[in-house]
């Protein structure tokens, strides 16, 4: 990625609450929410200047994208479980990680990095359709590059489970 990727995401990727992202398991063992975060970002800022944005929106794009999985918490740990075990039925899924993450990373990223209000809309949005419809270039941006890279990772995630399997599976057999 060139200086301007760096420039514009640099102040994120040195914060410690950032940094922290590397500690949370995102999609399959081998990925953190920092490493789908970051490929996000690039994937945004490719698609930014695939599009020839102004240097302002391809900001507003990378920061977002890069933002749009911060909320701060394991999703697959013991500690949301429980959490979500205090509710039943419609209380419940409406608490689930892909309904609620959108918007605690939204209000995040604007208390920690003062993200707009329209950066923070398309974080807030990303997870179209199980979140409103995206209505910026900005939102759009992201949410594409966020299933692009979400589809690339977990499929390499189901080949490390298959290969996995496989080897057990000879394994046991021979
Ligand atoms: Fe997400
Ligand atoms: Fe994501």
């Amino acid at each position: 990625m060139d200086s301007e990727f760096q420039q514009i995401t640099r102040d994120i990727l040195e914060h410690p609450r950032f940094l922290q992202l590397r500690e949370f398991v995102h999609h399959g063992e081998q990925n953190s929410v920092y490493d789908h975060s970051v490929s996000v970002a690039e994937m945004a800022y490719r698609l930014a200047r695939k599009m020839r944005l102004s240097e302002d929106e391809t900001a507003s794009v990378v920061r977002a994208a890069l933002l749009h999985d911060f909320f701060g918490y394991d999703w697959h740990g013991e500690r949301f479980r429980r959490y979500l075990r205090h509710f039943s039925g419609v209380q419940r899924l409406a608490r689930m990680h892909a309904f609620v993450h959108g918007h605690i990373a939204a209000d995040r990223a604007k208390t920690m990095f003062g993200l707009t209000d329209r950066e923070c809309e398309a974080i807030a949005r990303h997870m179209f359709p199980l979140a409103a419809m995206p209505r910026t270039r900005i939102a759009w941006i992201v949410t594409l590059a966020d299933k692009a890279v979400a589809s690339r990772e977990m499929t390499v995630a189901l080949g490390g489970y298959m290969t996995a399997f496989y080897q057990k599976l000879f394994a046991v057999s021979a």
